[in-house]
């Protein structure tokens, strides 16, 4: 038998391994080996550090999974203050800014653009070249520890590659939530009846100040460094300092660029107006930064900023109109939101007619009144959004906005719990558009998907007094399907079947289905994974539920209160003995074929004839994979239209295959 090797031994150099094939991973898009023998890895050092707690090493690759759960951030000062930039809007200002600086330091000056990315500053301490401390902002002098959150970004190193760093340094950047991540978790919120996060930045800091490190691990944050500081620094400029940093394992944004006059940064932000819509992040402007260090410290700060930086901001994205009216939509939770109707206006190249208005409070805060001149904007939300009233142009009889008290559909009288932005219509038995949402949820494509039924016929059978729950769906007869209006009997036994085969539907599927308060789809697989069949998770107490992973105070008492209604478990119970899975497996991605077996896709741009969510289904279910970013071992990227150069040029750069959507749609035929 091999001796037994010394654990103490083991773990460092399998954290050693892990993090240079991290490194070989994430900096130079490069697999030393399967990911199958990395997870092996991991999991051999997990084991470890389980069995001998205390040899674990705090930065430990184990750490980017998360874990740690941080009750009350630590506050901490800077080293060095994080100041912040002052801002300009236009040409004039900055050239100005260039006057100054010459007039001080002379002609010879060369500047560092770089994007001004839109997320959370982060401020990155290393001693020895491991790291020791990431912390917020704050107020400029003192921040949070936010130490076990940042360990769980993998574009931030725990422990400095290479040899030639100094024992003390900081680094600092930008955290993000990729744009993507952004719009997944946004979907998830609105199958789970949640309301939304208003945009990338918000969400990327809500979760920078997660106390459970896992939900931070589970949300993908990037980080993009963009400062070095350090007494007496090794470098002369700050390009060499973004080129060591880079070096060193930092994720720098390779967007930045030395420009050696005021009219080459002027060029540049020309260029970059556009094609900073190509990149992961929302950013708003450009960041001028004097490249050489000597000449920084020459020029100095004021009291709020540095004098040889300024940051160029792009005219926010903002269109005048009149608010003609507020709309307020009843959603399947019962959740009342207003919707700003809009005179059309153009705004960033398309029309806008509508907008969100968030909730009650925000009418409010605006001082909305209808009638009234407002600024739409389109910032990194998705959709546009009222920021502002022109009070100068109000009617003089303009009346302020009164909020309904009752629901718009059904006239039951709002509720507000406490805390809560929303008010809620508590008629869930009662009020059309709720009852109608719930069945469009429950035979939608993610829960049953019934497809033969939409939402007209849904109308349809709910008119005609057949079907008010789901369980109603199941009792439907091909006499009272083929009498309703414009169907036949063809298709009517269409839907009977359909209906069949959706009792095949998995069991965390059904769950979602329910339309449970803060039950999305992932959430579901959660509880399925854990209480393998109805009763036990009717008859899971509060602490049952919050010992999963993942599921929180919020949902565990959603999910308590809705067995609680007789309603609710009599519903249920038909489900059942109509034949729908209450307990078993959880749903995979039927599988086609293994057409794709063994190969990755990148999907990109929008397509003509499939969805992006269709395109994911299909390459999942003919046993491809699809991955969110272009590296040296992805084999395709299925290209649509509107996708960024920068995409494709790295993609063309690394020699992977590029395919049509037509291109894509033969391989699987
Ligand atoms: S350098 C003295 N570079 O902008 C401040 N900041 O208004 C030096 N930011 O708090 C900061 N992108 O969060 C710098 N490329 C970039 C940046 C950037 C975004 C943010 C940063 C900072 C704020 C300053």
């Amino acid at each position: 038998m091999a001796p037994e090797k010394d654990p103490a031994q083991e773990i460092k150099e399998l954290t050693h391994r892990i993090n240079y094939l991290n490194y070989q991973y994430y900096q130079n898009s490069v697999s030393e080996v399967s990911d199958f023998e990395f997870d092996a890895m991991l999991k051999r050092l997990q084991d470890l550090e389980e069995q001998h707690p205390d040899l674990r090493d705090p930065n430990s690759p184990t750490q980017r999974v998360g874990g740690t759960i941080t009750k009350n951030f630590k506050t901490v000062t800077h080293r060095y203050p994080m100041l912040s930039l002052s801002n300009t809007y236009s040409e004039e200002d900055l050239r100005e800014f260039d006057k100054r600086v010459r007039k001080a330091i002379g002609d010879e000056v060369e500047y560092v653009c770089e994007q001004k990315f839109d997320g959370v500053a982060i401020s990155l301490t290393y001693e020895n070249g491991q790291f020791v401390q990431g912390a917020t902002r704050g107020d400029g002098t003192r921040g949070d520890d936010i130490s076990a959150n940042v360990r769980t970004i993998r574009d931030i190193p725990l422990q400095v590659h290479g040899q030639n760093y100094p024992d003390l340094f900081e680094v600092r950047g930008e955290v993000f939530l990729p744009l993507q991540v952004f719009e997944e978790l946004n979907t998830e919120r609105e199958e789970a009846g949640e309301q939304l996060l208003a945009n990338p930045r918000n969400a990327a800091s809500g979760t920078l100040k997660q106390q459970d490190s896992a939900i931070v691990a589970s949300r993908k944050l990037g980080c993009f460094s963009y400062s070095f500081h350090c007494n007496n620094s090794p470098f002369q400029t700050h390009a060499e300092s973004l080129q060591a940093i880079q070096k060193w394992g930092f994720k720098v944004s390779d967007t930045w660029r030395k420009c050696g006059s005021i009219e080459d940064v002027l060029a540049y932000i020309k260029e970059w107006e556009t094609r900073r819509h190509e990149l992961p992040i929302a950013t708003d402007g450009v960041v001028v930064k004097v490249n050489n260090y000597n000449l920084q410290e020459e020029l100095g700060f004021t009291a709020k900023s540095p004098r040889w930086a300024i940051a160029y901001k792009y005219p926010a994205m903002s269109s005048a109109t009149k608010l003609i009216d507020i709309q307020y939509q009843v959603g399947r939770t019962g959740a009342v939101t207003p919707v700003a109707l809009l005179e059309p206006v153009l705004l960033a190249g398309t029309v806008v007619k509508r907008a969100s208005v968030h909730n009650a409070n925000e009418i409010q805060r605006l001082d909305l009144r209808l009638g009234d001149t407002v600024f739409v904007e389109k910032g990194g939300e998705i959709i546009p959004k009222i920021t502002e009233v022109d009070f100068s142009k109000r009617p003089a009889d303009s009346q302020p906005i009164l909020y309904p008290t009752h629901c718009p559909a059904c006239g039951s009288e709002l509720v507000r719990s406490e805390g809560e932005a929303n008010f809620y219509c508590p008629n869930e038995k009662g009020c059309e558009p709720q009852i109608r949402a719930k069945l469009e949820h429950f035979i939608s494509r993610k829960a049953m998907n019934i497809d033969e039924l939409g939402p007209k016929t849904i109308e349809q059978l709910y008119k005609a007094g057949y079907v008010s729950n789901a369980a109603d769906l199941y009792d439907l007869t091909l006499e009272q399907l083929a009498g309703l209006e414009r169907m036949g009997e063809k298709s009517a036994s269409n839907i009977l079947k359909s209906l069949e085969k959706s009792k095949e539907v998995a069991y965390d599927r059904v769950l979602f289905a329910l339309g449970i308060r803060f039950v999305g789809s992932t959430v579901a697989k959660k509880l399925a994974e854990h209480l393998p069949d109805i009763v036990a998770l009717r008859g899971a107490t509060y602490e049952d539920l919050v010992a999963i992973n993942e599921i929180g105070d919020r949902i565990a008492n959603s999910i308590i209160e809705y067995f609680q209604d007789p309603e609710h478990v009599q519903l249920v119970e038909r489900l059942q003995a109509a034949g729908l899975k209450f307990k078993g497996e959880i749903s995979t991605v039927e599988m086609e074929s293994d057409k794709l077996a063994g190969n990755t896709f990148v999907i990109s741009g929008v397509f003509e004839s499939i969805s992006r969510e269709e395109l994911q289904q299909l390459i999942a279910s003919h046993g491809g994979k699809v991955v969110s970013s272009i590296s040296a071992k992805l084999n395709y990227l299925v290209a649509g239209d509107k996708m960024g150069p920068a995409k494709l040029e790295k993609a063309n750069k690394l020699g992977i295959q590029i395919l049509s959507e037509d291109q894509f749609l033969q391989m699987i035929r």
